[in-house]
């Protein structure tokens, strides 16, 4: 298995393009099943989880090509298969997203129960009950959902929390379906406002998404389209707080400021310096941070995604903070882990209190999960010596080409083959 080497204590300076959101590809590639066509994908990131999904797809019967900029072609006229088994759900949960599509299109879905997963129990059972609501029968057997529905009926549903590809599946569900569903209390995330309009594009009537109610009027079918995907907010926030950290000078491309307002405006209490414009960030950090408070909240707020990463900044800021996840249970797996680089962290349910220390020392530490990966980077960028990161395999899940991209700004970052 491959490790990460950090050596660190450098300052980070000067331009790194954001990849394609791997949020936004996911669902966006789960929805080529509804189009009876092709569905040209774009600005597609090169990640494993893409992959999969790739894969996923593939096994359904789905026609793909890749070409050599990472533009995608999936045409699904061909599917014939509507099993999603458990060795490729199992490896990511976001695997489920094809359920709405199979359904809503071919009037069958079998989907493995996607298991335990490192961040709390992660139930779906807000996309089966949606399903239900749309008049589909679901039967749980041999550790599979199975869903079926000879033609999905529009309907209101109101979600009893905010989730995010539950939203996106019933969306796609709905799309195809007969007459009007309301999706209330949907989640605004951009990523669902990106799979919105790669739908209409295709020829679906959504409206709304980006604000907590989204209607979709049902379509008879979906036909070819083509549709670049919208950067990656979270890898963009990730390599705002490594230069923020590094006390660099970091200008970063190909983004969107306005889907970062909340990491921006924290790291500017924090002291750091963030400029925007158009499609570039520039933050530049020349001095020690100042603890602030942070509460991880559904879109427009702190995004949990970025949760570990801020942890890391806040161990070495002036003060105490403390850090609240409200979206997941035991999302905190990273803390044992800066623990070992020196850092003083408490855990309390799903607060933990952060006393900011003068420096970090770099150890051996474990990847837990995708997030927390990104994390345990930036810490070992952050700390004096050598940080040697395992289990790297999970930060391929979500971040293209991070080594080099981190190389390219100045870290003494190696990957070590294994
Ligand atoms: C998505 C993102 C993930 C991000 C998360 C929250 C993708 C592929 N992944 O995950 O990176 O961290 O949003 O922003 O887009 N829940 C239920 N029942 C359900 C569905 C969810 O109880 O049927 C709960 C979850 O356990 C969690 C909360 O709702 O506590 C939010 O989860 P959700 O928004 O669904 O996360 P994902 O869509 O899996």
């Amino acid at each position: 298995m491959d490790k990460i080497l950090v050596r660190g204590g450098r300052s980070l300076n000067g331009t790194v393009p954001i990849s394609g959101a791997k949020n936004a590809a996911l669902p966006c590639m789960a929805a080529a099943l509804l189009c009876d066509g092709t569905l040209r994908l774009t600005n597609v990131p090169h990640l494993k989880d893409v992959t999969t999904m790739l894969e996923l797809l593939g096994q359904h019967g789905a026609a793909i090509t890749v070409d050599e900029h990472w533009g995608v072609d999936i045409d699904c006229t061909g599917v014939n298969n509507t099993e999603a088994p458990y060795n490729l759900v199992r490896t990511m949960r976001a695997s489920i997203l094809v359920m709405g599509p199979l359904v809503a299109r071919f009037g069958e879905a079998r989907i493995s129960l996607p298991g335990g997963c490192a961040i709390g129990s992660r139930p779906v059972d807000l996309h089966i009950k949606g399903l239900e609501a749309m008049g589909a029968k679901v039967n749980l057997e041999g550790g599979y959902i199975h869903v079926q529905a000879p033609r999905l009926k529009g309907t209101r549903i109101v979600f009893d929390l905010v989730t995010v590809t539950g939203t996106e599946n019933l969306m796609m569900a709905a799309a195809l379906a007969e007459g009007t569903t309301v999706l209330e209390n949907a989640a605004r995330e951009p990523e669902v406002v990106d799979l919105a309009l790669c739908l209409n594009k295709m020829g679906a009537r959504v409206e709304g998404a980006g604000t907590d109610a989204i209607t979709i009027h049902g379509v008879e079918r979906l036909t070819s389209a083509s549709h670049a995907v919208l950067p990656d907010r979270i890898e963009t926030g990730t390599f705002m707080m490594a230069a923020a950290v590094t006390q660099g000078n970091v200008t970063i491309t190909r983004t969107d400021p306005t889907m970062l307002e909340a990491p921006i405006l924290k790291l500017q209490q924090c002291g750091v310096e963030v400029e925007t414009e158009g499609d570039v960030i520039r933050v530049r950090s020349d001095k020690r941070l100042r603890a602030a408070d942070i509460k991880t909240l559904p879109y427009p707020g702190f995004p949990t995604d970025l949760q570990a990463q801020m942890v890391v900044l806040m161990s070495v800021a002036q003060g105490a903070s403390i850090i609240t996840e409200t979206i997941f249970e035991n999302r905190f797996m990273h803390v044992s882990e800066l623990q070992r680089l020196g850092a003083d962290i408490a855990v309390r349910g799903n607060t933990v209190l952060v006393r900011g220390v003068e420096k970090l020392i770099g150890a051996p530490v474990m990847a837990t999960d995708l997030r927390a990966s990104a994390s345990l980077v930036l810490a070992g960028l952050a700390a004096e010596g050598e940080t040697l990161i395992s289990r790297v395999y999970h930060i391929d899940r979500g971040y293209e080409r991070i080594e080099e991209k981190l190389l390219a700004l100045g870290a003494d970052i190696q990957r070590l083959h294994g």
